[in-house]
């Protein structure tokens, strides 16, 4: 595939298709996610592929398994989500948060070498690393849809993250920036709608 037929077909995908992704695809993907640019020049990142169901289990049942009509609302509010596009799809994504990893073919846990205090940096350029990792998640995100599957990421909140550390034992210095799920995507559902850019008004030559 193109580079960019995949990026115009990369989109999240929360509902899969119970079908297992071969070790070798699962190991280009990753191998591709390397090869992204590093602030530091270490690439200290690894990943944790989990693709055993009971290990699955017990590192997703600390996310809530859904949210009530009424709990959706309230968060819809109490974001200020002014937008009904992107109400939309928040309404579609915060209730698939759980089956969405659970239903993937594997769940990959990428994690990076974290110096410094990243909720409370120094200056900007501490961040760098984490700044790093996301750029091997968008090459894992493009590969895996250049490949036929597709990805959707969690960000983990409240526990989620050491709960993660104390299932899949990774070291106190390793962070970990989402969950990714992947699989192959349901062919009967329709995509989310996205908010349509005009690319004229959001290119400044020479000056804002
Ligand atoms: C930094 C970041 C955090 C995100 N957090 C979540 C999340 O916690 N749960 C989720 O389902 N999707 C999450 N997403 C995915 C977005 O919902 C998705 O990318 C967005 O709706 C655009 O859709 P597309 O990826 O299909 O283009 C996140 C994406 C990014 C880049």
């Amino acid at each position: 595939m193109e580079l960019y037929e995949a990026i115009n077909s990369r989109r999240t995908v929360r509902d899969f298709e119970a079908e297992p992704i071969p070790a070798e695809v699962l190991e280009r993907i990753i191998e591709a996610a390397f090869k992204a640019p590093t602030n530091d020049h270490m690439r200290d990142w690894h990943y944790i592929i989990v693709r055993d169901i009971n290990v699955t289990a017990k590192l997703l049942d600390i996310i809530p398994k859904g949210i009530s009509d009424e709990d959706m609302q309230a968060l819809i509010n109490d974001w200020n989500l002014s937008d009904s596009i992107q109400q939309e799809c928040y309404r579609n994504a915060v209730p698939k948060q759980y089956r969405m990893l659970f239903d993937a073919s594997a769940v990959i846990i990428p994690l990076l070498k974290q110096k410094t205090d990243l909720l409370h940096p120094d200056n900007i350029s501490h961040l760098n690393g984490f700044a790093s990792i996301w750029c091997s998640i968008e090459n894992i995100f493009l590969c895996a849809t250049a490949e036929g599957y597709s990805c959707n990421l969690r960000i983990p909140l409240g526990n989620e993250a050491e709960h993660a550390r104390s299932v899949l034992g990774f070291p106190n210095d390793y962070f970990m920036p989402c969950f990714i799920g992947i699989g192959k995507p349901k062919s009967d559902i329709a995509p989310v709608k996205q908010k349509q850019i005009d690319i004229k008004q959001r290119i400044h030559w020479d000056r804002f």
